[in-house]
């Protein structure tokens, strides 16, 4: 099918008829083209990934058999600066869902400003199945195939689901293997021992804390005494959980892969973090009671933060959830139908494309300490991602103000708009 400008909706190796998580995608492109002005003729930008590379990843198995894996990485777009976004090893993983994934890292980092396209990469594998010997060698093989379109100015991945700093440091270093020099600035989150930066650990569920706090503050929330549950309690939600608790707010209920705790009176969030760190779940822990999965949704509170999985947010429990606030930790979250029923609830959703930026901002911070071989402290790393979280936030806020739109409209607004305009200001080559 071609479009009256000749421009062809989709490209011939998506089948129409399953397109997958970018078809997601499309259609919030689709939403924000009405607010987009003089710009929306560059949109078909947004509705294309630049370069797409699917690659083969044959290992050495330790019992002698070779195994082939299916690798991508797609860079969406590189108008504003290099590709920028993690790397997931996960059995499930698809062309589809890596190009929206590449898709939503351009949009976030156009909404925080990080000087970044989107990118994203992904290997079709179950690393539960395979030695360490074997996530080695896929790690260094992958990194190889995909290292003719990646590099610190060209594309910088990071680690996402199933993948971690030893993943990273295994990348760094295959990729600097090939080149021939030391590359850090290669990958992000990298072991603070070989380039990483301290903070980045934090980073995701610090940001996803401030931007909390700042739409409490325009709500006229307050954040003492605010009961709040959440869902994951790892990296991010862990994180957030303990800030809000340092703040005076009740985490009155955590749900992870283990089970799901309450406790009225508010959790003793340290006491937590430190059961899940011995035992590997909130399960078991002393100082609550267990309550069944389906009721976690249903919880009195006035915060939600969904910091574990995709699509966990539903159309058959959004209407039981009585938070005035949802702060997206988790990319994805959230249901296109389950956001519909929310927004009629009056539930305020602060989106992943804003609210988990914290991650990739810190990740920029990274980059540019490679870049000079000058590492900041703590203190300055923290400061700086709280200063950008709440400059991109108040702009985000003002631009659903103005159009009247929810905040996940606003941030593809801002963000599309700084994308399409770096792509007009630079023009098309030839
Ligand atoms: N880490 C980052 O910097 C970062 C940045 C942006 C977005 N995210 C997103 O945040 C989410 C969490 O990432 P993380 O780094 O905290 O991961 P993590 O592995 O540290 O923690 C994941 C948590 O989710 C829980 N979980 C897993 N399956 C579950 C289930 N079926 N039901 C309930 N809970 C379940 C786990 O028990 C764990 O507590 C993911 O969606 C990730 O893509 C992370």
């Amino acid at each position: 099918m071609t479009s009256p400008s000749g421009t062809h909706p989709l490209p011939s190796y998506l089948d129409p008829n399953h397109l997958g998580p970018w078809g997601v995608y499309l259609q919030q492109v689709d939403r924000v083209t009405p607010y987009l002005g003089n710009l929306a003729r560059w949109v078909e930008t947004l509705k294309r990934p630049k370069r797409a590379l699917i690659v083969d990843v044959p290992i050495e198995l330790d019992n002698g058999t070779i195994a082939h894996f299916e690798g991508y990485r797609v860079q969406h777009n590189v108008s504003r600066g290099p590709g920028k976004g993690g790397v997931r090893f996960h059995q499930d993983v698809t062309l589809s869902e890596v190009m929206a994934l590449s898709a939503w890292m351009s949009i976030k980092n156009a909404a925080v400003n990080v000087p970044y396209g989107g990118a994203k990469g992904g290997i079709r594998v179950d690393p539960k199945t395979l030695s360490r010997g074997e996530l080695e060698r896929l790690t260094r093989r992958y990194t190889s195939e995909i290292g003719i379109i990646i590099g610190p100015s060209k594309d910088i991945p990071a680690p996402d689901v199933n993948t971690n700093a030893q993943v990273m440091a295994w990348m760094m270093d295959t990729y600097s293997m090939n080149v021939g020099t030391t590359a850090t600035g290669v990958v992000t989150g990298k072991p603070v021992d070989l380039g990483g930066s301290l903070g980045r650990v934090e980073a995701t569920g610090r940001g996803v804390f401030t931007v909390g706090v700042e739409a409490a503050r325009l709500t006229g929330m307050p954040i003492e005494g605010a009961r709040v549950a959440v869902q994951g309690f790892g990296n991010v939600g862990g994180t957030a959980g303990r800030l809000f608790s340092e703040a005076g707010a009740k985490v009155v209920a955590v749900q992870d892969h283990t089970g799901t705790i309450h406790n009225d009176k508010g959790l003793d969030v340290p006491a937590l973090l430190a059961h899940v760190q011995q035992t590997g779940g909130v399960a078991g822990f002393a100082g609550a009671e267990p309550m069944a999965d389906d009721a976690f949704w249903g919880v009195a509170c006035d915060i939600l933060i969904p910091a574990a999985l995709e699509s966990q947010i539903t159309k058959d429990n959004a209407g039981r959830i009585q938070a005035r606030m949802v702060i997206e930790g988790a990319n994805g979250p959230t249901t296109p139908e389950a956001d519909d029923i929310l927004h009629d609830k009056g539930v305020l959703v602060l989106p992943d494309v804003i609210a988990n930026a914290g991650g990739v901002t810190v990740s920029y911070f990274e980059w540019v300490q490679d870049f000079s071989s000058f590492f900041w402290t703590e203190d300055e790393i923290n400061a700086r991602l709280v200063r950008i979280m709440k400059e991109a936030f108040a702009g985000v806020w003002n631009v659903a103000q103005e159009n009247k739109v929810s905040l996940r409209t606003a941030t593809f607004i801002v963000a599309c708009k700084r994308i399409l305009h770096a792509r007009e200001m630079r023009g098309l080559y030839p």
